[in-house]
């Protein structure tokens, strides 16, 4: 499959699929369904908040790559970044888009976009963030080459990617490798057709 199809493939799956989004039962786009989504969230990867230090960027320009439904986005608007917020996925772009409005949080941009071809310009941005995204798009390296395009120089990137030596992966490894009478499946195989999307890569 060329990159064009996987690509349109990933942005399919990802609207059906909203990141997350299936971890709550309650009505879609509720103000409860969101509080949820979000509890949830951080007691599966309390990490992030270290991670992210989302309060350290208070006024600063930050972009979010891949907000899915948006948990992380609300953390730097809240913490009063100049947020700009992107994903493949129309569907991920509405549920961040219907959360600023029932909050009545005030970003900078919210858009439908590709990493792999950002339409914001050079050294723009003081921070690019993104959780588990990178791994997914078909040309990783030019996604990285488009990621240091538009941060300035000094600026801050972090990212979050899939680990092939992971606890994760090797689990994965134990479900669709060894479980399957398959011991010399590698694990890059098992992630690009196993994780999520399809075309998922560990680094
Ligand atoms: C695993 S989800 C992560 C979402 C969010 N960061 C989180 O942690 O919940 C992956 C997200 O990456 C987005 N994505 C995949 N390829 C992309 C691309 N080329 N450009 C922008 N977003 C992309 C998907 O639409 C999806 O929302």
């Amino acid at each position: 499959m060329n990159s064009n199809g996987l690509k349109h493939k990933i942005r399919e799956y990802w609207n059906s699929n909203v990141c997350g989004s299936k971890l709550s039962k309650l009505p879609k786009f509720s103000q409860e369904y969101f509080n949820e989504l979000e509890e949830i969230r951080y007691k599966l990867e309390p990490e992030i908040y270290s991670f992210a230090q989302f309060t350290r960027f208070h006024g600063k320009k930050v972009l979010e790559i891949g907000i899915g439904a948006g948990s992380d986005f609300i953390q730097w608007v809240r913490a009063g970044a100049k947020a700009y917020g992107i994903d493949l996925s129309e569907s991920a772009v509405q549920h961040t888009l219907k959360r600023l409005e029932l909050t009545g949080l005030i970003a900078e941009d919210v858009r439908v976009d590709d990493v792999e071809n950002l339409s914001y310009e050079d050294n723009f941005f003081d921070l690019v963030y993104s959780w588990g995204v990178i791994h997914h798009t078909p040309d990783t390296e030019k996604a990285l080459k488009e990621i240091i395009r538009v941060t300035k120089p000094g600026g801050s990137i972090k990212l979050m990617l899939y680990h092939k030596y992971s606890i994760y992966a090797f689990l994965k490894y134990l479900k669709y490798g060894l479980l399957k009478f398959r011991p010399l499946r590698k694990i890059n195989n098992i992630m690009y057709f196993h994780q999520e999307s399809l075309g998922t890569k560990a680094f």
